[in-house]
């Protein structure tokens, strides 16, 4: 059994020159999901015209994405190649979005280098007629840039809004435990520590999240091969909160499928892309296998184990079954 037998598919080509033949979309293309109306589509998000033709005219409630952050999992940009990219695809995004609707966006802050790119993304988004409503920092419980530097256990989450989308508070966020006691309350003449959170429609929206997992090999939802997974739970409450069954949510950075399972399973219809064929395949085979299994994701397997065996991948990779790598951490 190994941790994550698929290798990292954005750091071998081999890898992912056997597994395209599998991959039932090539670029371009557009798989229509039967059962709930689902759609992947194999597109660079900043091309205008292959995301007007994959959204034919309809409208999202809400956007969700996870760009490459530009750090050190991805090909490297300078700063103003990065924001000129980004607002390509915000571009296209803003102009698929219902007028009531919810754009979030995670985000890495590169501590070596000014915090970037978050803070120039942030002011790129002034550009655009959309308001700011929160910005939100989920805990990681494992760090990156740990050498000699602070490390970061966080990942930034912005959430902007256009129009007066609903906001459904009760549907997740009472999961966030409190921690600190903040006040004592005198009942009965004994004294009652705050730490219960409340659950009504009334409580505040906490914007630091600390009760989200990180995916790793050891999570059933864990899909090896992609390294910058995002847990299942951090997505549910973006989806609960802001989108109502029925509605359309649009992700054009599927990687391992989160959204579109996700989406699935609050009943939400999502169109989602990639540039990547083998990350669309891998998404549209984690909803088939979910269907087929009740499981989220494949844990120590891989969502090419039929065609490919775990030892094959890991030969053609160079890596001995010991050494395949983790995900890294964003
Ligand atoms: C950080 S990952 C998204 C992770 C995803 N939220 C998940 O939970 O699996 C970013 C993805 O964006 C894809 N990507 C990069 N540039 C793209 C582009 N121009 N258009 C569409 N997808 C792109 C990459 O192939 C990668 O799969």
């Amino acid at each position: 059994m190994h941790n994550n037998p698929l290798p990292r598919i954005d750091e071998q080509p081999e890898v992912r020159a056997r597994l395209l033949p599998f991959c039932r979309i090539k670029p371009g293309g557009v798989w229509t999901d039967a059962a709930s109306g689902h759609r992947v589509a194999c597109i660079d998000a900043t091309d205008a015209s292959a995301v007007s033709t994959f959204m034919d005219g309809r409208r999202a409630r809400l956007a969700i994405q996870d760009p490459p952050y530009n750090l050190v999992a991805f090909e490297t940009r300078g700063i103003g190649e990065y924001i000129d990219w980004s607002r390509a695809w915000v571009t296209n995004k803003l102009r698929t979005l219902e007028p009531d609707s919810s754009f979030y966006v995670w985000l890495g802050a590169d501590q070596r280098d000014h915090f970037q790119p978050l803070p120039d993304f942030m002011i790129l988004m002034r550009e655009f007629p959309i308001q700011a409503r929160s910005f939100i920092t989920a805990r990681n419980q494992r760090g990156y840039g740990t050498q000699k530097n602070w490390m970061a256990v966080r990942q930034e989450l912005l959430y902007y809004v256009r129009g007066t989308p609903a906001f459904n508070i009760e549907a997740e966020y009472t999961d966030i435990p409190k921690t600190l006691r903040g006040y004592y309350k005198d009942i009965g003449g004994e004294r009652t520590e705050n730490l219960e959170r409340g659950k009504g429609d009334t409580i505040r929206a906490g914007n630091v999240w600390i009760d989200i997992q990180q995916v790793f090999y050891r999570l059933q939802e864990n899909v090896s091969g992609c390294y910058a997974q995002k847990p299942l739970k951090s997505t549910d409450r973006i989806i609960r909160a802001s989108s109502h069954v029925g509605d359309l949510v649009i992700d054009f950075f599927a990687h391992s499928g989160t959204t579109l399972l996700a989406a699935e399973l609050a009943g939400r219809r999502c169109y989602t892309a990639d540039i990547n064929p083998v990350f669309c395949e891998i998404a549209i085979r984690r909803l088939e296998h979910f269907r087929a299994s009740g499981k989220t994701g494949w844990q120590n397997g891989h969502a090419f184990e039929k065609e490919m065996p775990a030892e094959a991948l890991l030969a053609l990779a160079g890596q001995s079954p010991d050494r395949a790598t983790q995900p890294t951490l964003f």
